[in-house]
């Protein structure tokens, strides 16, 4: 299976079936506004995985310059209405197509569990890479180790695949790619499991 495709396509199907579902007010906006209250104005901030610019781009759009990336075309499309003026890119998380310390801070939620696992010490090797050194790092990740894909996610005929590292496994590869980790936080998922949210600097 190749793993980005089906990721890709599903984004691009079930775009509006996500936007419906997402909880743009919850605790992930609070993290980014904390993050992002740490940052001086006009900071250069990347959003990997934006999706369609919420709940992260659209909180540091206001005071900061930000970057959406994402791999779905149709995301993209959804962020560029939402934010007009932000700078979206289509790209890979692994491949990140910017250069070394382009950015005063990277935050990522929802998005590396997508990625194959075996690649996602790469993905936090090219966060280090473009954060500026002392860079913020702020992701949200897996809580528990599984792999697995749903054919009919959220009720939309349409397949897609996730890939997840445990808590302690993230904080080890986030070590292990030069993060200095300064705090890792279990928090409820609004179906009923938990996420990971994990800061640090580069
Ligand atoms: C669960 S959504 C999260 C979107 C947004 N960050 C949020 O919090 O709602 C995951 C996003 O990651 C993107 N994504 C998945 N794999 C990716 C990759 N390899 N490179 C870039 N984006 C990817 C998907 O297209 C999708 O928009």
């Amino acid at each position: 299976m190749d793993q980005r495709a089906v990721v890709r396509s599903g984004y691009d199907e079930i775009a509006s079936a996500y936007a419906a579902e997402r909880d743009e007010e919850g605790c992930d906006r609070d993290h980014v506004e904390g993050l992002a209250s740490t940052l001086g104005d006009g900071s250069r901030v990347l959003d990997a995985g934006c999706g369609a610019g919420t709940p992260a781009t659209d909180a540091l759009a206001a005071r900061h310059d930000v970057t959406g990336l994402d791999i779905s075309r149709e995301q993209l499309r959804k962020a560029r209405e939402r934010l007009p003026g932000a700078r979206l890119v289509q790209g890979d998380l692994a491949h990140l197509p910017f250069r070394d310390g382009a950015f005063d801070a990277v935050v990522s939620f929802h998005a590396v569990i997508h990625v194959p696992r075996e690649e996602h010490a790469a993905v936090f090797a090219e966060f280090e890479r473009v954060l500026q050194p002392g860079g913020h790092l702020l992701v949200a990740v897996g809580s528990e180790a599984w792999a697995g894909e749903n054919d009919d996610w959220l009720d939309t005929d349409t397949r897609m695949v996730w890939s997840f590292y445990g808590r302690e496994r993230n904080r080890e590869l986030l070590a292990d790619a030069g993060f200095e980790v300064t705090s890792v936080e279990t928090v409820p998922d609004e179906l009923g499991g938990t996420w990971t949210i994990v800061r640090g600097r580069a």
